[in-house]
């Protein structure tokens, strides 16, 4: 019989495979000083565009002040127990109810962790007669949430409504011989590319079809709307949407997450969360925080007005450079070239170490082999001056790519590393 751990030792997986080259540079790097539009990254001052502080929040000295006061008053340790047997306060619930009115839903309830929350959520909604259609880029939380399923479930292909109503066609035959629903998922903003769900073609789809809609909006939350709440208020479909997700770790800046949806729905899925039935509540120093955090949202239109200055002059800045942005309609600001792993390793490094730029690179397996995808996220603490710096950082670079260069240097790389 085989040890178990024999294929780990074999094969590290496909991101693992590059640990010794990677680690503590292109993965898990360490970013140090206060969060803000410039840190440190091994003691070189570097502009950061890798964190998802849209609104500036993280490092603001209000927020910081009701987070130590609250750290103070409360500890890290209030309340203790699940919200169900001992771990329920007035704040908990003040919370639920601002952030119901924010997102115009009837009720809300708090989620320790947007990632559990989802995977509890889905799970919550779906028995094993229902039947689950969602992108198939779906974040990990989705699809985690539907590895728990008994059922069926179908993709329907990125973003595309053909592809959805074919596949709500086959959920729909196949529901009225189990008896049960159709639960439909997607994102308010899909955190990769930056693209928007399209919820009002999704939505329009209801008219044929009978389904639920369950969108994940961790990254329109805040960001978009005209008054931030979220993918489903810029698009004018936010009360077709019949269950809400957002998580606090974006424009909130901070650690949490809630579902938003009609009182009864809530109500349900207060009593059949098995993330929050089983796990301590959310800790009163985060609901303090978020209660702040969701204050400033609604009285500080500026946060976000600065937000969307910075997304669209590096937007359009790249633009007019001849970057390729893709197709986002979000903060979220992608940046695509052409070429290998190794070419994407030597090229972030000279961005880092010789121009001072801290972004994301994603990928094989995470996009297809032969692209580099630079993933940026601008936020309200950025200044343009940052912007255009990193616009000339970027012509550079890309010059470098064409000409070869990275292909010279990444070579030994290539070599040491078998490809
Ligand atoms: C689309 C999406 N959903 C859910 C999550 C998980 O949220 P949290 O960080 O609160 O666990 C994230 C965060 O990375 C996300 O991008």
């Amino acid at each position: 019989m085989k040890d178990l751990f024999a294929k780990i030792y074999r094969d590290k997986g496909p991101l693992g495979k590059w640990a010794s080259q990677a680690e503590g540079y292109f993965v898990f790097p360490k970013l140090e000083g206060e969060i803000s539009n410039r840190m440190k990254f091994q003691g070189k001052d570097v502009i950061t565009w890798s964190i998802n502080d849209y609104l500036g929040l993280a490092n603001h000295p209000e927020v910081r002040k009701v987070d130590a006061e609250a750290a103070a008053a409360y500890g890290s340790a209030y309340p203790m127990g699940a919200r169900m047997m001992s771990g329920h306060t007035d704040l908990h619930e003040q919370l639920q109810n601002e952030l119901a009115e924010f997102v115009g839903k009837e009720a809300t309830y708090l989620l320790n962790f947007g990632y559990q929350g989802m995977v509890s959520t889905v799970d919550a909604l779906v028995s094993k007669d229902d039947i689950i259609v969602y992108d198939v880029d779906s974040h990990a939380c989705i699809i985690d949430g539907v590895r728990l399923h008994m059922g069926k479930r179908f993709t329907f292909k990125h973003n595309d409504i053909e592809s959805l109503e074919k596949n709500l066609v086959r959920a729909t035959k196949m529901a009225e011989q189990t008896g049960g629903g159709i639960l439909v998922i997607s994102e308010g903003v899909f955190g990769m590319r930056g693209e928007q769900g399209k919820l009002k073609e999704i939505v329009a789809l209801k008219k044929k079809y009978n389904f639920r809609l369950f969108v994940d909006d961790a990254h329109g939350f805040g960001t978009l709307g005209a008054t931030g709440a979220g993918a489903g208020q810029e698009q004018g479909v936010q009360d077709e949407i019949d269950v809400y997700f957002a998580t606090f770790a974006k424009s909130m800046a901070s650690t949490g997450a809630f579902i938003a949806a009609d009182k009864e729905i809530i109500d349900y899925l207060k009593y059949n969360l098995r993330s929050q039935m089983f796990a301590k509540s959310l800790q009163m120093q985060l609901v303090v925080g978020a209660l702040k955090r969701l204050d400033m949202l609604r009285t500080m239109p500026e946060l976000k007005q600065n937000l969307w200055k910075i997304v669209n002059a590096l937007q359009s800045g790249l633009k007019e450079r001849g970057f390729d942005i893709g197709t986002t309609k979000s903060c979220v600001t992608p940046v695509y070239l052409k070429g290998s792993i190794p070419e994407a390793m030597a090229l972030v490094k000279d961005l880092r170490e010789n121009h001072g730029i801290f972004c994301s690179i994603v990928v094989y397996p995470v996009i297809p082999k032969g692209l580099i995808l630079l993933r940026m996220i601008p936020t309200a603490s950025h200044t343009l001056q940052d912007v255009e710096e990193t616009l000339v950082a970027f012509s550079a670079i890309r010059k470098r790519l064409e000409d070869g260069t990275y292909k010279r240097v990444s070579a030994k790389l290539m070599e040491l590393m078998g490809e």
